[in-house]
C-alpha cells in the first residue's frame, strides 16, 4: 500500500509521527510537507526530534490568506498526486494544509483519509472548524479519536466512514514523555523549578487578531502569582508588536520563542498549570496531570472540560488569573482517548480499506 501523507503546520508533525512509525516495515509513505510553517522551531525542530520521514516534496506554501494557504495547497499537490499515484491520501487535523489536501485528493481517483476527524467546537467562526467539517465530508476514511468526534460524524450522516481509533496524539506523547522526563535544561535555563511555574501558549486567531482580547490575555498572565513562561508563536509576537504589547508582556512574562516538542513536553509536565489556546496542548495536559485553564469559550476536546481536567475561561484578564492560581485537578480521571495504540488501528483500517478496493 502507498500511502502519500500531507503535513504542514506544527501539531501536524506531531500527529503524523506515531503513524509513519506504524507504516514503516509493511508500506511506502511518501510524506508532502505543505510549507505552511516554515520556521525552524515550528517545524525543522520536529523533523530532528521525531522519526518521521525527510518530507520527499515541500510544496512552499508558506504564510498568506486562508484563500491563498488554502488554494496554493490544492493546485501544488495536484501535479504531485498525478505523479506519486498513491492509493490513499493521509491528512491530519483542521489546519489549511488539511482542507487544501483533502480537496486535491477529492478530486484524484485515491482514498482520502482523515486523522482526528469528528472534532466540533460549535464555532463556524473558528478558520478550523471549517476546515474540519469540510475535509470531513471530503474524505472517504475518517478516524476518529474520541466516542463523541463518532456521534459528530454520525449525526452528520458519515457514520459509515468512520472508525474510532482512540487520539494519536495520546501515542506520540506517551513516548515524548519517556524521551522528554531527562530533558531538564531548559528549565534551568528559564531559572524555573518544578511545579512552581506555570506555562502559557497563545497562538488562535481569535485571541491574537483581536487586541482587546490579546492585552486582556497579557493582564490575565501578568497577574499570575508564579512566574509564566511563555513561548510564543510567532503569529503572536507579531501581533503583541502591533498592537504595542510587546513591551508590556516582556516584562511580566518569561516570553521566549517557541520550543521544540520534546523540550515543550518537559516543561508541560513540570508545570504547575498550563493557560492555553491550542488544542494538542489541552490533551496533553490531560495526558501529563497538568491542570489546564483554557482561554477560549469552547473546545472540540469537550471531555477534558466535562471531566473537570480542564477549565474554559476565555479572554477575561480576572477569570485567567483567578483559574491560573486557583487551579487543581479531580480525583477521578477518565480515558477518553484510548490506549496509546490509535496509529495501529489507522494503519488496520487503512489496510481494510485498501484490500477492499484491491477486491472490487
Ligand atoms: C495554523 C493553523 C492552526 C494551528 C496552528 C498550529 C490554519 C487556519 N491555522 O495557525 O489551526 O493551530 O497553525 O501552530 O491552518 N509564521 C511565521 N513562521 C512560520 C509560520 C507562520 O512567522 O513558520 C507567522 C506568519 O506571520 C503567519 C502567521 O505566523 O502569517 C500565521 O501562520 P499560519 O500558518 O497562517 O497560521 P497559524 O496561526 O500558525
Ligand atoms: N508545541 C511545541 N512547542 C511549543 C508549543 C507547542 O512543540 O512551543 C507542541 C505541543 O506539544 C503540541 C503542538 O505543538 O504537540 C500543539 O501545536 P499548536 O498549539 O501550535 O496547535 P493546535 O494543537 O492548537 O492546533
Amino acid at each position: 500500500m502507498k500511502v502519500l501523507s500531507v503535513v504542514g503546520a506544527r501539531p501536524q508533525f506531531v500527529k503524523a509521527f506515531p503513524v509513519s512509525r506504524a507504516l514503516s516495515g509493511d508500506h511506502e509513505e511518501v510524506l508532502v510537507h505543505t510549507g505552511q510553517h516554515y520556521d525552524e522551531q515550528l517545524s525543522g525542530v520536529f523533523f530532528d526530534q521525531l522519526d518521521v520521514p525527510t518530507p520527499a516534496y515541500n510544496l512552499g506554501v508558506g504564510s498568506g490568506t486562508h484563500a491563498d494557504q488554502t488554494a496554493g495547497v490544492l493546485s501544488r499537490l495536484a501535479p504531485v498526486l498525478a505523479d506519486e499515484d498513491p492509493d490513499t491520501v493521509l491528512l491530519y487535523g483542521d489546519t489549511n494544509s488539511t482542507l487544501g489536501g483533502a480537496l486535491a485528493g477529492a478530486k484524484a481517483d485515491v482514498l482520502v483519509a482523515h486523522v482526528e476527524a469528528g472534532l466540533r467546537s460549535g464555532d463556524r467562526r473558528m478558520p478550523e472548524e471549517v476546515n474540519r467539517v469540510l475535509t470531513d465530508h471530503s474524505s472517504d476514511l475518517l478516524f476518529a479519536p474520541t466516542e463523541t468526534a463518532v456521534e459528530n460524524l454520525r449525526r452528520e450522516g458519515l457514520a459509515e466512514r468512520t472508525s474510532h481509533t482512540g487520539d494519536v496524539m495520546y501515542d506520540a506523547l506517551r513516548w515524548a514523555a519517556e524521551v522528554a522526563r531527562e530533558e531538564t535544561a531548559l528549565r534551568s535555563d528559564l531559572g524555573v523549578d518544578s511545579d512552581e511555574f506555570v506555562l502559557a501558549t497563545v497562538h488562535r486567531q481569535r485571541n491574537t487578531d483581536d487586541s482587546d482580547r490579546l492585552a486582556s490575555i497579557v493582564d490575565g498572565l501578568a497577574s499570575v502569582a508564579s512566574p509564566v513562561v511563555f513561548p510564543a508563536h510567532p503569529r503572536t509576537i507579531e501581533r503583541l508588536e502591533r498592537f504595542g504589547l510587546r513591551e508590556r508582556a516582556e516584562s511580566a512574562l518569561r516570553l521566549v520563542e517557541p520550543v521544540g516538542y520534546l523540550e515543550f513536553v518537559a516543561l508541560l509536565d513540570a508545570a504547575r498549570a498550563v493557560a492555553t489556546d491550542s488544542g494538542g496542548v489541552q490533551k496533553e495536559a490531560f495526558f501529563l496531570d497538568t491542570p489546564c485553564v483554557t482561554m477560549r469559550e469552547e473546545t472540540e476536546w469537550v471531555e477534558t472540560v466535562t471531566s473537570g481536567w480542564n477549565t474554559l475561561v476565555g479572554a477575561d484578564a480576572d477569570a485567567v488569573a483567578a483559574a491560573i492560581d486557583g487551579a487543581s485537578l479531580p480525583d477521578e480521571k477518565p480515558q477518553p482517548y484510548g490506549d496509546g495504540e490509535a496509529a495501529t488501528r489507522v494503519v488496520e483500517a487503512l489496510e481494510r480499506a485498501y484490500t477492499g478496493r484491491q477486491n472490487v
